[in-house]
């Protein structure tokens, strides 16, 4: 496997568990604040944070690279509100799409249309995620500052995290 495109996906390993500890520090934020809905949504964002790194780490053995672990970077631990979570949630994802994209720069540089092809799956989960981490941010602006406002949108999270099956992304 070329070798740019190789660090590059283990550089992307590394990112998505680092998405899933810094989803799972959300959660337990939400859970000690009382936003018990809001912390099984990330609860389960985390989890296909997780499945986004397994999906990379077969690609990179069955093309006969090396995973490479990493150390990584301790995640945020405390929010100033409900607001701020979800506000870095889209600012993540939108990190992460920019990260998706360098992937895809380098492949085309390096002439490697198998990973490019194997990208597009994550070209488009981040088209997914970052319009559902928009929504959220909708709803939590229309529920306002208020305590049945916010207990209402945290019903809908509830509702969002029961009906999402996490996706298989092997
Ligand atoms: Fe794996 Fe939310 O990007």
């Amino acid at each position: 496997m070329n070798t740019n495109v190789e660090a590059s996906l283990n550089h992307q390993i590394n990112a998505e568990e680092h998405s899933s500890r810094l989803y799972f520090s959300m959660a337990a934020w939400c859970d000690k604040h009382g936003f018990e809905g809001s912390a099984k949504y990330l609860f389960t964002h985390a989890e296909e944070e997780r499945m986004h790194m397994i999906k990379l780490v077969h690609y990179v053995s069955e093309r006969g690279g090396t995973v490479l672990t990493d150390s990584l970077p301790k995640p945020q631990n405390e929010w100033d509100s409900i607001l701020a979570v979800f506000t870095e949630v889209l600012a993540h994802e939108k990190k992460v799409t920019g990260m998706i994209n360098s992937i895809f720069e380098v492949c085309m540089q390096e002439k490697d249309y198998l990973t490019s092809n194997f990208l597009q799956w994550y070209i488009q989960e981040q088209v997914e995620e970052e319009s559902s981490a928009r929504g959220v941010l909708d709803k939590l602006t229309l529920a306002g500052n208020t305590q049945g406002g916010l207990f209402h949108f945290d019903k809908e999270l509830m509702a969002m995290a029961a009906a999402s099956a996490i996706k298989p992304a092997l």
